[in-house]
């Protein structure tokens, strides 16, 4: 097993790493950030731009150790109109996300985005329009987007302009008729934002950021409404177009497939047209702006793979660009047919540390892929693949659903981590379990707005993946895995959906389980015996 030892100082790359570095025998960030006390928690400046975030913030809000009762329905807002804002710091008309009360918006469920934008890193405004087709849910006068920083300009429902007010962090629209529940309308918005890859309620960064050589988007979790006026919410899943306007040799890339470049009318710019028809929530969007060259292959199955790598960077990538292939094959028969249409890699010059699983082509690093084969890459290039089936195919309902993601790449990163040899299962999960027994922060299944990404929602909660597979047997638990993909893409899904199925896959209850191992803190002091009869 390999042994690391503890990083020397706290960094943001602790921060971002936190979660997705606790490995068996590394001293993980998260371990460290626990045992640094307020006083002195230092902070970093993030390259490129002025903000400065604590490197490890804890919890403001009461930890709650009973899971929530009410939920928003998969891809289908709740009604609650305006949600309660009774916690968090903002307020606005949500859709009842106890963690992020102000994300959503009530009645709006959106098919369909296009993105059309410009943007020139020297000058450093987004400037253009976003076009949404609304499928509303209820009996509207008025309704909301979430944005929090855009400057609006207009907003047109179905080509004539319509009254609206900024009333950050909503966008508060009246349409000229009421709207009645099932009508679809086009919606309009002309805005410009300036990046400035603000911190979020979670405590990390997440929005637009510029870098030495462009720009690139890292939106979870609610990054997105800082300069894009949209509906953030996971629960919200659409199609998307990408229409990003750059300056002639720069290049842009987003989710999904490359439709093609136009030149545009000024001459000294052109225009990059990117399609994902595969359904998105706002979190998981790829947008990079540089010098990248696009990278085209497929896998003997016939999946197409299409990277983007900074252009410089191109020979020292393709061992990570050919690694994709055997990870995929590993994945398959553990978790099922890889669900989307796509995969790559797009590999930026962000800092280091940060990694994130953009719908269909993982955001990278350049500084966090040195060594073909080393533990922190094979580490992140799993994680990032596996939430690809966990996460992306089917997204959590609500942000306190965030272990049906974190959790479940970490827990599928360790299988490949074992697979290659450079760590086992049995020695991760009674490193992460030992971690947990000191009780550190909010349980798996109730995690807390700013520690979204804390440990007990990586490593502390693939303990739970763990507990339920020894109880439940190998069988059941990949068929599990395996039907919790399949049966729900394309969807937003809850804990208790989850539950649901491990139970009718094992035909047995298992709320005693689920009880003291996702929403118990500290969990159960020793894992269950393979032998042993089912806790529930
Ligand atoms: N989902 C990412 C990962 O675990 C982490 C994103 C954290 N969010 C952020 N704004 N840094 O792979
Ligand atoms: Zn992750």
């Amino acid at each position: 097993m390999l042994r690391r030892s503890r990083p020397g100082a706290l960094t943001l790359v602790v921060v971002s790493f936190v979660a997705l570095a606790g490995c068996a025998g590394t001293d993980s960030g998260v371990t460290a950030q626990r045992s640094t006390t307020a006083g002195d928690v230092p902070s970093v400046t993030l390259p490129g731009t002025e903000t400065t975030v604590p490197a490890g913030a804890e919890p403001s809000t009461p930890p709650s150790s009973t899971p929530p009762s009410t939920e928003p329905t998969p891809d289908t807002p709740d009604t609650t109109d305006p949600a309660s804002p009774s916690t968090g710091p903002s307020t606005g008309d949500g859709i009842g996300d106890e963690l992020y009360p102000a994300l959503g918006n009530p009645g709006v469920d959106v098919q369909d985005y296009l993105v059309d934008i410009d943007y020139d890193r020297s000058v450093g405004v987004i400037d253009g329009s976003v076009t949404m087709q609304i499928e509303f849910t209820q009996d509207r006068e008025q309704f909301t987007l979430d944005s929090l920083g855009p400057a609006v300009s207009s907003v047109a429902i179905d080509g004539d302009d319509v009254s609206f007010v900024a009333d950050e962090p909503e966008l508060r629209i009246t349409p000229d008729e009421p709207i009645e529940a099932g009508d679809t309308h086009e919606v309009v918005v002309v805005f410009t934002a300036t990046p400035d890859g603000s911190s979020s309620l979670s405590g990390l960064p997440s929005g637009w950021f510029t870098t030495p050589g462009g720009s690139y988007v890292l939106n979870e979790p609610d990054g997105t409404r800082t300069w894009l006026p949209s509906n953030d919410h996971p629960s919200d899943k659409a199609t998307w177009t990408f229409r990003i306007t750059v300056p002639n040799g720069v290049t842009a890339v987003a989710n999904g497939r490359l439709v093609g470049t136009t030149p545009s009318d000024d001459v000294a710019s052109q225009t990059w047209e990117w399609r994902e028809d595969e359904p998105m929530p706002t979190y998981l969007m790829l947008l990079v702006t540089g010098d990248y060259e696009i990278v085209e292959s497929s896998t003997a199955d016939g999946l197409p793979l299409v990277s983007a790598v900074l252009r410089d960077e191109l020979p020292t990538m393709q061992p990570f660009l050919d690694g994709i292939e055997a990870q995929i094959e590993f994945f398959e028969p553990l978790f099922g047919p890889y669900p989307l249409d796509r995969y790559g890699l797009a590999i930026t010059d962000s800092f280091g540390g940060l990694a994130m699983e953009t719908q269909g082509r993982s955001l990278f690093s350049r500084d966090d892929l040195r060594a073909p084969g080393g533990f922190i890459e094979e580490l992140l290039l799993s994680h990032e693949l596996a939430h690809q089936w966990f996460g992306n195919a089917v997204s959590p309902a609500r942000w306190g659903d965030i272990w049906l993601n974190e959790s479940f790449a970490t827990y599928a990163q360790w299988m490949w981590l074992e697979h290659i040899g450079l760590t086992t299962v049995a020695d991760e999960t009674a490193f992460a379990l030992e971690n947990r027994q000191s009780g550190d922060g909010d349980a798996t299944g109730s995690p807390a707005a700013d520690d979204l990404f804390g440990y007990n929602s990586y490593d502390g909660g693939a303990v739970v993946l763990h507990a339920l597979r020894l109880t439940i047997g190998d069988d059941s638990f990949f068929e599990v895995l395996q039907r919790w993909a399949a049966d729900n893409e394309g969807t937003s899904r809850t804990t208790e959906d989850f539950i649901e199925l491990a139970e009718s896959v094992a035909g047995e209850q298992l709320d005693e389980l689920f009880d003291a191992w996702l929403f118990g803190d500290p969990p159960p002091a020793g894992f269950p015996s393979v032998s042993a009869p089912a806790l529930g």
